[in-house]
């Protein structure tokens, strides 16, 4: 299964979203890191200490000469216990569209062994990485509640819609909002922009600096509210691809 995650301008989070609903994931999952304005958690996550030789970059070469089982043996690198494996990203913009996404992510979803979430960045629609999403089970906008996320969240809803060739109303392409009531609420958010709500996750600093920062988890990292909301989404993305993919 292959959930895509993008955001729209205006509303941060979707690396710290993708990671922490991995980390609650309730099968082997990948995270993979697909921004096409490059990668933040070798520098994020990491905190700096990610091996050279582990990320896309490499990756994509040995998918030349070998099947992607291999490639992803070489090139995940799990950063700590708490975290899940990750496909670091390229390190410069402007790489993206020299990767070839689709046979990448046809590969990733074909496993079944494991679920792959991409973060897919921002989303704009030349950035390359649109072939990608094309192939997801589920694509999820990540969104805040304030008036200028919402107002950019709702004009990059319907070019995702014909991106994907998503017909309105389509479960494969949903909403999770960030911070709700802020103050606008979730269906409110989901209504203005003509999608499906996935979820909420909570704002909650000290957590998500985790994943963005590379903090340590502090006591309580378990039971945190972003973490218990990222347990949430991720057994609805869960049953959601398994819907979208006609998987049993
Ligand atoms: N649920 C949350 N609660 C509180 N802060 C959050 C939450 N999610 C993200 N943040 C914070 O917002 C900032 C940006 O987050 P993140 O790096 O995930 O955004 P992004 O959309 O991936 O940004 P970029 O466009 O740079 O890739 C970080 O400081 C992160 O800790
Ligand atoms: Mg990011």
């Amino acid at each position: 299964m292959l959930i895509g995650m993008v955001s729209a301008k205006g509303s941060p989070g979707v690396t710290t979203s993708a990671l922490a609903v991995a980390s609650r994931w309730p099968r082997r999952v990948l995270v993979l890191e697909a921004d096409p304005f490059g990668g933040d958690v070798r520098a994020g996550l990491g905190g700096g200490e990610w091996p050279s030789s582990a990320g896309l970059a490499d990756a994509v070469v040995d998918l030349r000469s070998t099947g992607m089982d291999e490639a992803l043996r070489r090139r995940v690198h799990r950063p700590a216990s708490h975290a899940p494996p990750v496909l670091a990203g390229l390190g410069c913009v402007g790489q993206a569209p020299s990767v070839a996404w689709t046979q990448l992510a046809t590969a990733l979803g074909r496993m079944t062994g494991a679920d792959t979430v991409a973060d897919c960045g921002r989303f704009a629609v030349l950035d390359g990485v649109t072939p990608l999403l094309r192939v997801c089970d589920v694509v999820v906008l990540v969104v805040g509640s304030g008036l200028r996320a919402v107002r950019a969240a709702s004009r990059v809803a319907p070019l995702l819609h014909d991106e994907l060739g998503a017909e309105p109303g389509d479960v494969r392409v949903t909403l999770l909002v960030v911070g709700p009531d802020e103050p606008y609420s979730s269906p409110e958010i989901a209504a203005g922009c003509g999608l499906s709500l996935l979820g909420e996750l909570p704002r909650d600093r000290r957590t998500a600096d985790v994943w963005s920062d590379g903090t340590p988890p502090a006591r309580g990292f378990d039971r945190s509210p972003l973490q218990r909301g990222a347990g949430r989404i991720a057994t609805k993305l869960v049953r959601a691809g398994t819907a979208g993919s006609g998987a049993a």
